[in-house]
This record gives C-alpha cells, sequence and structure tokens, in this order.
C-alpha cells in the first residue's frame, strides 16, 4: 500500500518535472507573431519610414488602396497565415517600394516589418532580428492576440 503511494506520487512529481522541462522547449522552437518578436522602438522607427515611402499607395493607416493591397486587417493576415517573417521581409526587401525595389537597408526593413506586425496589433516585446535565417523560424499567426 504504501510503496503504491511512493510510486504514484513519485510517477506525478516525473510527469510534472517532464511537462515543465519540455513546454519552454517547444515554445522556443516555434515562435510565432504572437510572442513578442519586434520592439517597440523599431515599430516607431518604421512608422516614420513608412510614411514617407509606402503610404502614398498602401495608405496611412495600412487599408490598401485600389491595387495596392492592404498591410493590416483581415485580409492581409489571411493571406499571409502560416507563412513567416522572412516570407514578408524578403517581399519587402527585394520588391518594395516598387519604384526603387531593393534599396531598403535591412535595419530599415526589419523596421517596416515591425511597424506592419504592431498596426496588425501584435504584441511588442524582443528587438526582431533582420537576418534570413532567424526570421524563417517566426511563423505568422492570421488571429492577433485580443
Ligand atoms: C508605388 C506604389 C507602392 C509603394 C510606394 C509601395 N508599394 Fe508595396 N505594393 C504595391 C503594389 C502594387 C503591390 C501589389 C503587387 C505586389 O505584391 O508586388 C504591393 C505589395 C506589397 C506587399 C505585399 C502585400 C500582400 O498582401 O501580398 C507588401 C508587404 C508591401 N507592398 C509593402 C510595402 C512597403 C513596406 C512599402 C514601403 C517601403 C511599399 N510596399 C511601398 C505598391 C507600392
Amino acid at each position: 500500500m504504501t510503496s503504491t503511494r511512493i510510486f504514484i506520487s513519485g510517477f506525478a512529481v516525473l510527469a510534472v518535472f517532464a511537462a515543465w522541462s519540455v513546454t519552454p522547449t517547444l515554445a522556443k522552437s516555434a515562435p510565432t507573431t504572437r510572442g513578442g518578436v519586434y520592439s517597440a522602438e523599431q515599430a516607431q522607427q518604421g512608422k516614420a519610414l513608412y510614411d514617407g515611402k509606402c503610404a502614398m499607395c498602401h495608405g496611412s493607416a495600412l487599408k490598401g488602396n485600389g491595387p495596392f493591397p492592404p498591410l493590416a486587417g483581415d485580409a492581409f493576415l489571411t493571406k499571409w497565415n502560416g507563412k513567416t517573417l522572412a516570407d514578408l521581409d524578403h517581399k519587402i526587401q527585394a520588391t518594395m517600394p516598387t519604384t526603387e525595389p531593393g534599396t531598403l537597408t535591412p535595419d530599415d526593413t526589419a523596421r517596416l516589418v515591425a511597424y506592419i506586425l504592431s498596426t496588425n496589433t501584435f504584441p511588442a516585446g524582443e528587438e526582431l532580428p533582420k537576418d534570413a535565417e532567424a526570421l524563417k523560424a517566426i511563423r505568422i499567426e492570421n488571429t492577433p492576440p485580443q
């Protein structure tokens, strides 16, 4: 009887320990845009860049206009859901602004991505990395937290 109880409580301790040690690993291996992946400062700098280089086409509230797609809201998030920040970063760096593609620095591109995330109401947190490998690991989630 006693030994059974010791066995069961020992198992419970092991199970709790296993859950505790596995959870942070899982959270780390699959970060998403909900996890605070850009800094508030980057988003603020991104806004200045956006207003100067992007707003004339995509609109000052990122809502799009005619042939210019929105960069915030349901349509944008549905389209980009499941893709990674490397995809978004590359799209911007390689093709935007359409009038002078390839002119944005990696820092400025990361700032623009940060501003887009912030306007889509994803939370701020750590600074967004600018290298493609790190950005590839961050998945875009279609539903921002309420
Ligand atoms: C002269 C107009 C113009 C300017 C300026 C411009 N864009 Fe665009 N952008 C477009 C058009 C047109 C498209 C749709 C065609 C395409 O995807 O290439 C687009 C598409 C995009 C997309 C993909 C949207 C989607 O849903 O697939 C992103 C992201 C984007 N632009 C970001 C930016 C950023 C950031 C800037 C500022 C650095 C910028 N654009 C400046 C015209 C513009």
